[in-house]
């Protein structure tokens, strides 16, 4: 079946140009175009649709109204809004029904890239347990700015190590935290880390891209205003969740891609806690008080108290921010990962085997209840018996301090 897309423009010629740039597209996207946002929805009232592009800018209903009227009329659509405005941030924060943000004027693979990938993570983003979760949070946490800058500049056909290291060098907050985090026991490196771009040098422009949204997402809060809830403790876990997961990925000699995503995935994969709880902190802290009294894991508590998991609400907002498809997947499953049938190696099984060993072979605290491993999953994969293989390595990870360098 092809799929099905509503463009709503009130420029015909915006309209147009994408009648011709798709053109080459005709046999798998089947294509309407509407000029406002009434007629859009007298199209979806017709027959539902599988994507809905919308303008921002538009007279009478404009790209926001109209996607929250998509969002009710066509809710197994995925939304995507286009803006002359290059502020992501304030876009996504205005526009909530959008689940991706694209700035106009845009290049043809630039939109046909978020479709597909609006489309290949459907699942996360059209969760209604999820979007109730999100809809409760009065602002959506914002993504740092430096990320959001890097991510357009790695957009362009040949970003260079220098553009992006001057870039993270103007943000002077972000790069003494980030030059302070390389630098600790947590990288274990041998060299003194002394520059931005000797940073993304030593560890690859993909590390230090999610180390500044980790950076940028979990020191923004005041770390002692969190009695119950020890977000120093969540960090230093993602931090070595990721090496973990990277270390795995290692040891099954997955393309340098892979173990990327590996190490992102890591060290995002608990993001939604850090969401829920510092958004929530009374219901968490119920959440974490239940989990205590031995009533069950974190991931039955948080469906309990809240409707759906860390795992599913990080990856939405993954998701939303633009985070790679496999990282934001790996997130979504880390503590279901028999959701995804795929046999073999994957950032998933690497996530979910990493999180599972952080827990084992460093501090225990009694916070967290220990994440079973999924047995029947690891034994579909193939790879059960490798298991003891990446316990040892690990161990010896975490015993050298970690010296290594991205790839
Ligand atoms: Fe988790
Ligand atoms: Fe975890």
């Amino acid at each position: 079946m092809k799929t099905r897309i509503l463009f709503v423009d009130d420029e015909p010629n915006v309209l147009s140009a994408l009648r011709r740039m798709f053109h080459d597209m005709r046999g798998e996207w089947e294509m309407d175009f509407a000029q406002d946002g009434p007629t859009g929805l007298t199209m979806i009232a017709e027959q539902p649709f599988d994507v809905v592009v919308a303008d921002m800018r538009m007279p009478g209903m404009d790209g926001a109204m109209f996607l929250r009227e998509a969002q009710i009329h066509n809710p197994g659509a995925i939304r995507i809004v286009l803006s002359g405005h290059s502020d992501r941030d304030m876009i996504m924060q205005t526009v909530r029904p959008a689940h991706q943000f694209l700035q106009k004027p845009c290049r043809p693979e630039e939109l046909k890239a978020v479709i597909s990938r609006g489309l290949s993570l459907r699942e996360v983003f059209l969760d209604e347990r999820v979007k109730n979760v999100v809809a409760k949070l009065d602002q959506l946490p914002t993504v740092p700015r430096l990320y959001a800058a890097l991510l357009d500049v790695l957009a362009q056909e040949d970003p260079s190590v220098r553009e992006v290291s001057a870039l993270i060098a103007q943000d002077v907050g972000m790069a003494a935290g980030l030059l302070k985090l390389v630098n600790s026991a947590f990288f274990g490196l041998r060299t003194h880390v002394s520059s931005p771009a000797h940073a993304v040098n030593l560890l690859g422009l993909d590390v230090v891209k999610a180390l500044v949204l980790g950076v940028g997402l979990f020191g923004r809060f005041d770390k002692e205003a969190f009695h119950d809830f020890d977000l120093e403790k969540l960090w230093s876990h993602c931090l070595g969740t990721a090496r973990l997961a990277r270390e795995i990925a290692a040891q099954e000699d997955a393309p340098s891609e892979a173990r990327e995503h590996c190490y992102i995935a890591g060290l995002l994969h608990d993001v939604g806690k850090l969401v829920m709880a510092t958004n929530f902190p009374e219901l968490y802290l119920e959440v974490i008080r239940a989990c205590q009294a031995g009533q069950g894991t974190i991931l039955d508590m948080e469906q309990h108290f809240f409707g759906a998991s860390h795992a599913e609400v990080g990856a939405y907002l993954l998701g939303l921010w633009g985070v790679e498809d496999a990282v934001v997947r790996a997130v979504y499953l880390h503590h279901e990962p028999g959701r995804d049938r795929r046999a073999g190696f994957s950032p998933l099984l690497a996530v979910h085997v990493a999180n599972r060993l952080e827990h084992e072979l460093v501090v225990i605290s009694r916070d967290y209840a220990i994440n079973p491993l999924d047995e029947l999953y690891l034994a579909a994969s193939g790879l059960a018996p490798r298991l003891p293989v990446w316990r040892e390595a690990c161990q010896k990870v975490l015993e050298q301090g970690g010296a290594d360098s991205g790839g």
